[in-house]
């Protein structure tokens, strides 16, 4: 059975930055709603829309203050039921970004959890009398300085994993599982196909609060200097996303999809650990590839560990870019090789066994924008700047024209367009059969034809030093299906990519006949393949057995 999370394509689009419809510089709802014929022709299968919700816009919208209302920035509520019947006619499942580990201290939970010691609420966030003047335990909050924050007015810390604008909610509170289960459902009703939810694994503390052991971290941030044991990923996240999942499961064909927000060098069992077995998260992101180089063997490896820590009965994600971190077309670049690398990397992200999350740009080559300090916005370039210049390089406008501000806007946009925008545009690059956009839409026909590659098993294959090789068989095409399989041929699928920059042979040993039907390097790609293929630098090639 087809299952659309499973076997379809995601595109996260950051509202802010994708279309501006009424020219104040801030991409809105109707915006997105005139670009569905793009995302419709592209191929994707869904969007997840980063939060759109009312917002005191310290994190841009990651400090909600009120689940139900679309802040007026974005539109209204009426503008967004529209954009969900206009992407459901078009076939595109909608998915919120579910911010559910904190909340906008304007939020009324938290101002009437905030007026007294002995509110209904106050139990409702995570309150603390502190110990002898001092804070309660030695947590630090990952957008710097301690999670606990002074509240004058009643004496007492309240908990901020980010910025102390968002206090967290206190999930061990049976009310609180009640209340946030009721945001959810008010969307579900409404229609809407998901979530992503937003630092999941932080849901729950220590309920003792304990102190978390010293480490030596990879960043001048001080909360890299702690294991972070006590504040986030508890085992009783397990029961919780159990629970969750039994909800969500009352609505036909929703899901969710939750960020495991961890730390350099990555953990991927960790990630594939809430997916439980296949009774917890739908799916759950493994940014280990993030900060991975462009490597066969770092690929092989981060893959791997992720996959084999995965349940049967659950489904990886395969993602390299979204709204937190430097874009992979930057990560990966190398002078005149850069492009090539992106036509790789597509490969890759629409081949791997998993649903593949493309981040708004990825399809043009939208490159890291380079913001002048004067015009750096978010709360972590704002306060770390040189040392960490913030996120607002991989949130940079949507290049549709090579017109001024590139179509986003009509006025300068609230970020700046990238320079290179008259080169790299959507408009153009449809136009141009070998751009990046014909690419990933060629590779997303072909995955979408062959059940090989939205759905098929996932195994390596030998190939030499600095080549990632994986074959996807259909599901059906090993032996015991063979009497139920149907008479079509069952089609498996190869893919070979080259992460060096020399050319490669490699050999073929897997039994069939084989042929080409694609190759990120053009003027090759079809027909048949005898025993063996040579790989330009960068190239990657897609495969296809026919038993
Ligand atoms: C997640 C979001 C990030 C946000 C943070 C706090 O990591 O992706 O953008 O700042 O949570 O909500
Ligand atoms: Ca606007």
């Amino acid at each position: 059975m087809a299952c659309w999370w499973k076997n379809g394509i995601v595109y996260q689009i950051y509202p802010r930055s994708f279309q501006d419809s009424n020219g104040d510089g801030i991409g809105d709802i109707p915006g997105i709603i005139s670009r569905l014929d793009y995302l419709r022709d592209l191929g994707v299968d869904a969007v997840w829309l980063s939060p759109i919700f009312q917002s005191p816009m310290a994190d841009f919208g990651y400090d909600i203050s009120d689940y139900r209302a679309i802040d007026p920035v974005f539109g209204s509520l009426a503008d967004f039921d529209r954009l969900l019947a206009e992407a459901h006619a078009r076939g595109i499942r909608v998915l919120l970004d579910g911010v559910f580990n904190h909340t906008s201290e304007k939020h009324p939970w938290f101002l009437e959890s905030a007026s007294s010691r002995s509110n209904p609420k106050r139990d409702w966030y995570l309150w603390n009398p502190g110990i002898k003047g001092k804070p309660p335990s030695n947590w630090m909050a990952v957008f710097g300085g301690r999670v606990w924050e002074k509240h004058p007015a009643t004496g007492e810390y309240y908990m901020h994993a980010f910025l102390k604008e968002q206090p967290d909610l206190n999930w061990h509170n049976p009310e609180v599982r009640k209340a946030v289960f009721g945001e959810m459902k008010f969307w579900l009703d409404r229609g809407v196909d998901g979530f992503r939810l937003d630092v999941v694994n932080y849901y729950l503390k220590d309920a003792e609060l304990r102190n978390n052991p010293f480490t030596m971290g990879e960043y001048p941030r001080p909360y890299d200097l702690q294991s972070h044991v006590y504040d986030r990923d508890r085992p009783e996240m397990h029961a919780l996303l159990r629970e969750l999942r039994t909800m969500i499961d009352t609505y036909p064909d929703r899901m969710t999809v939750g960020e495991v927000m961890v730390d350099k060098p990555g953990n991927p069992e960790l990630s594939a650990s809430y997916l439980g077995a296949g009774d917890e998260l739908h799916l759950a992101f493994d940014f280990t590839v993030f900060w991975r180089k462009w490597n066969a063997e770092s690929f092989r490896e981060a893959i791997g560990r992720y996959y084999s820590g995965i349940h049967e009965k659950a489904w990886p994600v395969i993602t390299f870019s979204n709204h937190d971190k430097p874009r992979a077309i930057d990560r990966y670049q190398n002078g005149p090789e850069t492009v090539y690398r992106a036509r790789a990397a597509a490969v890759l992200l629409l081949t791997l066994r998993g649903t593949p999350f493309i981040y708004y740009g990825e399809e043009i080559g939208l490159r890291q924008g380079k913001i002048p300090r004067k015009r750096i916005v978010d709360p972590l370039g704002v306060k770390y700047w040189p040392v960490n210049p913030g996120r607002d390089g991989e949130r940079t406008p949507m290049q549709w024209t090579g017109e001024t501000h590139a179509g986003f806007s009509t006025v300068e946009p609230w970020l700046p367009v990238n320079r290179d925008h008259q080169r790299v545009n959507a408009q153009g690059e449809s136009q141009d059969p070998h751009s990046l956009l014909s690419l990933y839409k060629k590779i997303i026909s072909i995955r979408r034809d062959r059940p090989a590659l939205h759905s098929g098993s996932f195994r390596e294959l030998p190939a030499p030093k600095g080549v990632f090789a994986f074959l996807r068989d259909a599901p059906g095409a090993h032996s015991e299906l063979s009497e139920e399989a149907s008479p079509e041929p069952v089609k498996g699928c190869a893919v070979f990519v080259n992460f060096t920059s020399a050319a490669v042979r490699c050999s073929l040993s897997e039994p069939g006949v084989w042929k080409g039907v694609f190759s990120t390097h053009t003027g090759k790609g079809e027909g048949k393949v005898e025993a063996g293929i040579i790989l330009q630098p960068d190239e990657a090639v897609i495969l296809e057995r026919n038993p």
